[in-house]
Formats: structure tokens, sequence, C-alpha cells
């Protein structure tokens, strides 16, 4: 069941179309991420869904209820929509003790002072604050304030939770601490995520879907797998995980690497598709790539750096490069060796898109 939809939303700010007629539904229970480079769009969006913009053009619904249309001039206030809310800035208020920030929300509300109780120890309890009721945010880590502010949004029992980058202030460590934290919440508490970020292994290791933005268009909405197992263009390639692009281009019949003598081995002949392309980019993954014989795609091995569990090669070819990652088990060349490369999954592109 559609929980939350936008249908063609849009948002412009004088000529910048932040937001172009986005089109997307979030199921109930589901964490949904909005991924992609900064200003493409994510907290604009994210801020129409709160209330908190109004809409250039479109509707929102939650379940079937109508929460902002411009066109019948309707939208419901923030403080009526009841999601809670993360941010990326630690906003939680310095002058009242951490119990007192998760309650506060709850005496606007008016609730009872023993459903204020109840629900301010809950959501204490569940975000292992409960030893720091009593203390102020301002001595607490980052870890600490981002919990409270989750403690704080958790209170309201939303239905809906919005997070705009709520770990991108935390250090790695905690930022992937974190990320289990609101795993284990969403199932305890069993709300919806709308969660943004531009860090794609935290929406790959958050999110059942991924919508993938740029400028305010979108690329593709899909499962982490497919998101990077098909993605929709150069773009999503691109940005979800590590990718290689080579340049080539035609010389009579024959695809050459850009600056290389040697034309692609007859296992990487171009679908027809790059016929009528005068340059074109082969892609892959680095992790899908493995050293092959004489007939692979040959170039000279420029470096190799030691990760720990793989080692990460960069090879020369013609003007351009490909990075390889292996196991460091697996016997590979040496720096300055001619090698030849056999890629598992090639992927072709014409133009940037
Ligand atoms: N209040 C505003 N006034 C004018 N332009 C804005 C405003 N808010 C956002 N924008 C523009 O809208 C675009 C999308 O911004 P934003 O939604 O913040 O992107 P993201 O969260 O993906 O980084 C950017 O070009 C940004 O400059
Ligand atoms: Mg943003």
């Amino acid at each position: 069941m559609s929980h939350v939809r936008l249908v063609n939303v849009t948002k412009r700010f004088g000529l910048v179309t932040a937001v172009d007629s986005l089109n997307l539904e979030v199921s109930k229970g589901e964490c949904f991420s909005m991924l992609g480079p900064s200003g493409c769009g994510k907290t604009t969006t994210l801020r129409m869904v709160a209330g908190f913009e109004d809409l250039s053009e479109g509707e929102i619904y939650v379940g079937d209820r109508l929460i902002s249309s411009p066109g019948k001039n309707y939208y419901l206030p923030p403080e009526k929509r009841d999601f809670g809310m993360v941010f990326q800035a630690f906003a939680v208020w310095p002058h009242l003790s951490v119990y007192e920030n998760v309650a506060f929300p709850l005496r606007v509300r008016k609730l009872s002072a023993s459903e204020i109780e109840k629900r301010t120890t809950d959501a204490l309890r569940s975000t292992n604050l409960l030893n720091a009721a009593k203390d102020s945010p301002a001595d607490l880590s980052g870890g600490g304030k981002q919990r409270v502010a989750l403690a704080r949004a958790l209170a309201i029992n939303p239905d809906v939770m919005l997070l705009d980058e709520p770990l991108s202030s935390l250090d790695p460590h905690l930022r992937e601490e974190m990320r289990f934290e609101i795993k284990d919440l969403q199932r305890q508490y069993g709300f919806s995520i709308i969660y943004v970020t531009h860090d794609q292994s935290e929406a790959m290791a958050l999110s059942d879907r991924i919508l993938v933005m740029k400028l305010g268009v979108v690329q593709q909405i899909d499962t982490p797998f497919n998101v990077y197992n098909d993605p929709a263009n150069k773009f999503v390639f691109s940005f979800i995980g590590l990718s290689n692009f080579l340049e080539i281009a035609w010389s009579g019949d024959k695809p050459f690497p850009r600056g290389s003598g040697a034309p692609l081995p007859l296992d990487l002949t171009p679908p027809d598709a790059m016929r009528k392309a005068k340059t074109f980019s082969l892609a892959s993954r680095p992790s899908e790539i493995d050293f092959g014989g004489e007939d692979g795609l040959r170039g000279v091995v420029t470096r190799k750096s030691f990760l720990g569990e793989i080692i990460d090669y960069q090879i020369k070819i013609g003007e351009g490069e490909m990075r390889v990652q292996k196991s460091r088990r697996t016997p590979g060349p040496q720096v300055g060796e001619t090698c030849g490369l056999s890629l598992r999954r090639p992927f072709w592109y014409t133009g940037t898109e």
C-alpha cells in the first residue's frame, strides 16, 4: 500500500527548477532513500513533504489524504502532519535537559502527564539515553546529540520519519553504527522512512529502495541491488559504487581506446548502438575485471596499492586508465608490467548521460 505519494511535484526558486515533476510512492514501513550530489533537490523535496515548503506544482498524499496541493490551494500545516524529523545539524535545545528535549513536543501537543512520561521514557530507552536524561545535550557527543534528536522524533510516534543527512556530521565509525540503530528503531516502531543522503554506501546499507536524483530530475528508482547492477544510465553507474570509464573512438571500423594503437579485443565488440557515436565510453566496475591473457584489453600497470584485503591497480590504456581491484590472494602483475584485462561485465555509454 502506498503510504506517502508525490505526484508531479515541482519546485522552482526563480529560474532554478530545484525539483522537476517528481513522482514517487513510499510503501508503509519502507525505508526509501533519496540519493544524489549536493544541490540536486533532496532537501527541498523533504521540506515539501514535511510541509515547510510550498509546491510550484503537483500534489502530495499520505495514504488517501491530500496534504499539499497548490492547485487546490491546500496545505496541511507541518505540526498536523505528525512526521518525525531529524536533520543534519544537531537541532537540540541546549538550555533544556535531554529529557525535556524529548518531552517538549509532547507538551506542545498537550498530551496527558502520564502519556508524556511513558513516551519520553520509551524513546530515551530505545536510543540508549535513559542514563543521560538529566544531562544537558550540550555535554553530549555529536552522536549523543543526534540520538536526542532521534528520540524526540520517535516520541511523537510518527508514521513517517523524515531524515535529512542525519549522520553526515558524525565520524565514520559512529555513522555506520547508527545506521543499524535507525534500522532497529524502524523495526521496533514500524514507521516509514524517507532518508536523504549524498552517501551512496549509507543509502545502499539502509534502504529498501533508492531514488537517484540529478539536478532535480529522477534518474532511477529501484532496489539497491538493481541500482548497482542495472544502472539506468551513465550518471547512476558512476554515482553508485566504483566505476571506470574508458573513452573509445572508431578508426575505420575498429574501436580504439583513446591514444592506444591496439583496437579493443574481440570479446569487447561494442554493441550496435555505439556505431553512430564518434566517441563513446566503455565502463566497468574495478571489482569486475580479471587479469586475463594475451588476448585481453592491453594496458600497463602504473600503480599498485595495498588496501588490506584488496589490492588496487591502476592500469594505463592509451591515454585512459582503468582501476582493477583484486583480493590480495589473487596473483597480479607488478608496476611497469603489461597485462591483459578481461571485463566480466562491460557497460557502454554514448555522450554524458
Ligand atoms: N530557499 C531557496 N531559495 C533559492 N534557491 C534554493 C532554495 N533552497 C534550495 N535552493 C536551490 O535548489 C536546489 C536544490 O537544493 P537542495 O534541495 O538544498 O539540494 P540538496 O539537498 O540535494 O543538496 C539548489 O540549486 C539550491 O541552490
Ligand atoms: Mg540537502
